[in-house]
Formats: C-alpha cells, structure tokens, sequence
C-alpha cells in the first residue's frame, strides 16, 4: 500500500470548508482550500475568518506558518496537486420551493471532474438530498477518462457553529459512503488521528450515508419541537418543562440534551435540513417523514409567534412607540450567525407592531446589522435596556442569562422581562422586583 503523505484539496471555503481545510492540515496533511471569491482567499490567506468561530483563526493561522494549509482561487492547479478532493460549497434553500438548491455542488464536482489530471478520490461532503451523490457520480464517471481511477464517494459533516474546530479534529462518527476498499484505505489514513481517538467509522452506501447527515439533523429539530410542544402542556398544567426535561432526560434512551424549551431552532441548517428532507421525502413518495417534519417545522415556527404574543401580553405599555430591548440576536449563543434567527424574526415582528427596538448582542450585532439596519443596535447590554419597557431574552448567552437584575432594574423605565429561552433564574429576577414571562411554566408573575 502506497504511504505516501495524503494531499488535500477543499472546494469551497465557507463554514464547512474552512474548518475542514484547516483540521484535516492539523492532523498532518498539505492542504489547499479553493474558492471562487477572490476577497475570501485573500482574508483565509491571513488568517482572518469572516464569522465567529473560536479557535478557528488561530488554527487556520498555526497551519498557514506551518506550511501545511494554503488558499487559492486556482481550483486545476489545487486539483492537480491534490489525491482527494473534498467538496464543501453550499446547498441553499431554493427560493421558490424547499428544495436544496444544488447547483453550486454539480457545478464544482463538475470542475474537479474536469481538471482531475491523475488518480483521485471527489469526496462531496455538502448536505444534499438523498440520491445526489449516485447521480454525481454518474456525471463525473462519464466525464473522466477510463484511464484515470477517479471515484466519487460520500463523507457527511457533523459540526456546530460555535464548536466547529472540536467537532472536526475529534468527530462523534465519521461516515464514510459508497467506498470502494482503495477509497475507504485512503480515508482511513487522513482520518486516522481522530479514528485512533475512538471515532467510530461507519461504512455504508452512498444513500445512506446522504440521508445519516439530514436524519441526524431532522431527529435534533423533533427532539426540540418535542419539548416545546410539552411546555405548551406545562404551562396550562401549571407544570415546570424545565425540571420535567431534566427527570425525562435522566432516561439514558432520551438523553438531556436538545430538550430546551423556549424561542425554538433556527440557523443555517435545521431548518434548511427538514425542508429540504421534506421535499425530498415528499418526492419518493414516504408520507410519514412528510407529515412529521411539517408538523416539526409548524411547532418551531409557532414559537416565535407565541413569543411575540408573550412579549406584547407582558408589555406594561401599549406596544406601539414601547420601548424593548432585545438581549441576543443570534441564533443560538457562541456565533455570530443570524441566518433563519428566531431571535431577529421576533425582534422584526415587534418593530413591525411600532415598537422601538434596541438589540444586544455579544457577537452578532454586526451580521444583525446587515440583514435588518432599521433596529438600534446598543454597544451594551446596560446601553440596550436604558428607559426599556419590557427586556426580552431571546439568545441564552452566558452573559445574558448572568446579568445582575439589581443593575438591569436601575436602568429600566419599567422592570418587566420575558425570558424567551428559559436561561434567567426566574425567583432572582422577582426577588429583584421584575415582572417575569416565560413559555412553558406557569411562573409569569
Ligand atoms: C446543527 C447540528 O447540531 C450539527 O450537528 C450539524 O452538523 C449542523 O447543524 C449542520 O448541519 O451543519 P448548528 O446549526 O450549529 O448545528 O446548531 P445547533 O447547535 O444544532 O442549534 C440549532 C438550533 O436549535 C439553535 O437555534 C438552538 O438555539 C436551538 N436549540 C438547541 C433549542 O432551541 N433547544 C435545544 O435544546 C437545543
């Protein structure tokens, strides 16, 4: 077996790529991430990322000076000096249906496929829908020359925002799809420091391995849509979600994690994710996964709604010309992403009702900024609720839900607050003179 050292090239250097380009160079290997935005390469090339990700710069940064990770917008000559090419480019939502928008992952495996001048393997990392990747690789069969040994196969990407760096060097699972034994060898070898770890390899074909990534998606938004649907329960018991997640969770077969009640998911892929499987399912004809990621979507996108009806009942003033700040704005804390935010959809429902938004952000100002610039947006926390009416909680950063309410409460026109992800110690708060809402208990008071 030939062990020679792996040479990496990336397609795509959004969320996914970067941090892939840079993990797989940490583990060892020549890397070359391409893209074809020239101010992208340019900002990768010194080590700047344009998004909060922690860690990430200074990896991509340790790799650059190491020698080992370089960028270019010159996809033949990173293909021609690369044994496995992984592609990592986007999948949208198409604007007009659910359906993922895959022209971006044909149009780079058709320009690996096409400048592929010795043996290799295209390994599509993208989320896309079932039955993508045979038809891939139906194309990129018929493009190569029957000379070269070029396959395609499926190796699906499992990491967060916010511990996107963790989540590659040190992989719950890895997946591997449709690989032949010479492909699998290969993976194998560029995987090795995190399968040495203890990363289970699951081998597998090429549907499979495409459906595994949205499956696992799809189960965390249920598992979320599950818990908000039982606040609805516990709030007209006068039952706590909170504690009721914690003594259900103590079921190893459930689990803890992913039952937090409150303002639901939102991002760049849950929600994509279970439209897109609830198209694809709709297409092959499987009703049941239709009729329950409908379902999961509708609870989710009922939450804002509930909300924003829970900020305008808590309200003290008429909402119009109220004055609400907002604490957090991205989609979840650790990032400064807004795509599809719960919390900026609420914040925009408000203002849209007259009230007078003022958002707080520890990251996710700037990216808030640029997708909604009619809210205020406060350098503080103590400037974004200055003369506030009411105070919503929409994003449960460790800074928001450790504020101090005696020094909120001093800068408030009125001490009202709802605590949208469950995160505030609700008796500090009232011991502390606020008025508190929450979703799923009966403590508004
Ligand atoms: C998600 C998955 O967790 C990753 O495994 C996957 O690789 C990634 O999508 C992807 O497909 O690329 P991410 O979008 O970074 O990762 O966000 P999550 O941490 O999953 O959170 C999603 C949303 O669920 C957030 O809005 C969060 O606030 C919400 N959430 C999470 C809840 O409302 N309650 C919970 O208990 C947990």
């Amino acid at each position: 077996e030939d062990e020679s050292p792996l040479r990496v090239s990336v397609i795509g250097t959004g969320y996914l790529g970067a941090t892939h380009a840079a993990a797989v160079a940490e583990m060892g290997f020549t890397v070359i991430g391409v893209d074809t935005d020239p101010a992208k390469i340019a900002a990768l090339e010194e080590g700047e990322v344009p998004f909060y990700e922690p860690g990430l710069p200074e990896l991509i940064r340790k790799n650059i000076a190491a020698g080992r990770l370089s960028f270019t917008t010159d996809l033949g000559a990173a293909v021609a000096a690369s044994d496995i090419h992984f592609i990592c480019v986007g999948t949208p939502q198409q604007a007009s249906s659910h359906a993922a928008d895959l022209s971006f992952v044909e149009g780079a495996t058709r320009a690996v496929a096409a400048a592929l001048t010795h043996d290799g393997l295209i390994v599509g990392k993208s989320t896309v829908p079932v039955g993508t990747a045979q038809r891939l690789r139906d194309m990129v069969d018929a493009m190569v020359p029957t000379s070269l040994h070029v396959e395609l196969d499926w190796n699906p990407e499992f990491l967060r925002e916010g511990y996107a760096v963790e989540d590659t060097l040190r992989p719950d699972r890895i997946v591997i799809g449709g690989a032949s034994p010479w492909a699998e060898g290969m993976l194998r070898r560029l995987y090795g420091p995190a399968i040495e770890a203890g990363a289970p390899v699951v081998t597998c074909d090429l549907p499979t391995a495409e459906l595994v990534k949205v499956s696992a998606n799809a189960f965390l938004a249920t598992k979320i849509s599950f818990i908000n649907a039982i606040a609805e329960v516990c709030e007209k018991a006068g039952a706590d979600v909170t504690t009721l997640a914690d003594a259900i969770g103590y079921d190893a077969r459930i689990g803890r994690r992913f039952l937090n009640a409150g303002l639901g998911f939102g991002g760049g892929c849950l929600p994509k994710d279970i439209r897109a499987l609830t198209h694809r399912a709709g297409e092959l004809g499987a009703l049941q996964a239709v009729g329950l990621m409908q379902q999961v979507d509708e609870i989710n996108m009922g939450q804002r709604q509930r909300v924003v009806e829970l900020a305008m009942s808590t309200c003290p003033v008429n909402i119009l010309n109220a004055r609400v700040a907002v604490l957090g704005v991205a989609f979840k804390p650790d990032t400064d992403d807004v795509r599809d935010s719960p919390a900026l959809n609420v914040a925009a429902a408000l203002h849209l009702r007259g009230a007078l938004v003022s958002v707080y952000d520890p990251e996710a100002n700037a990216t808030a900024k640029r997708s909604f610039p009619t809210l205020t947006y406060a350098a503080s926390m103590e400037a974004a609720v200055t003369g506030a009416d009411l105070v919503l909680v929409l994003t449960e950063w460790p800074e928001i839900a450790g504020a101090d309410p005696e020094v909120l409460g001093r800068l408030v026109a009125h001490r009202a607050i709802v605590d949208a992800r469950r995160c505030l110690p609700a008796q500090a708060w009232r011991d502390a003179g606020w008025h508190t809402a929450t979703l799923g208990s009966a403590e508004t008071e």
